[in-house]
């Protein structure tokens, strides 16, 4: 499944009506879309997602911002998937984003930095089974 990411337009980029515009960019990026989902996370689920950063100090208020609202969640295909969406998505702090990335044009801070994207195919697999079954994926 090297082939594949998983992302999430996060509460920040939802409700600010950044949705479409993202989108967009991540279409015209090359990436095809092979699951998507209009939902909201509870913070139990917000924080079983990011359970890898359970001990970190901003664990709390991550877990509170993602479950602030709505987001999107989708499955995302492209050769060499993982590494081009990170690079399409910039830096996690949008200060050091790259110009023309997502979080350079829609971020504003390192905890509200409007997408995610899997850090590994190992990740991504796992990410995208939290949220589609086989089931929703085309
Ligand atoms: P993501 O997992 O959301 O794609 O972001 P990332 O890989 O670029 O960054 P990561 O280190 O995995 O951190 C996950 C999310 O936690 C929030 N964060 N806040 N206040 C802080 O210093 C801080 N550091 C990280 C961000 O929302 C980050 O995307
Ligand atoms: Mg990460």
């Amino acid at each position: 499944m090297s082939n594949q990411t998983f992302t999430m337009i996060k509460p920040d980029a939802t409700q600010k009506g950044y949705t479409g515009a993202i989108l967009d960019q991540i279409i015209k990026a090359g990436f095809s879309i092979k699951a998507m989902k209009w939902t909201r996370l509870t913070k139990e689920q917000a924080g079983l997602f990011y359970d890898i950063h359970r001990e970190r100090p901003f664990f709390g208020e991550l877990v509170d911002f993602m479950s602030s609202g709505p987001i999107v969640a989708a499955v995302l295909e492209k050769e060499n998937a993982v590494a081009d969406f990170r690079t399409l998505i910039g830096a996690t702090n949008p200060a050091q984003a790259a110009e023309g990335t997502i979080r350079k044009l829609y971020a504003a801070s390192v905890g509200e930095n409007a997408v995610h994207g899997s850090d590994s195919d190992e990740n991504a697999i796992i990410e995208a089974d939290f949220f589609f079954s086989k089931l929703e994926r085309f």
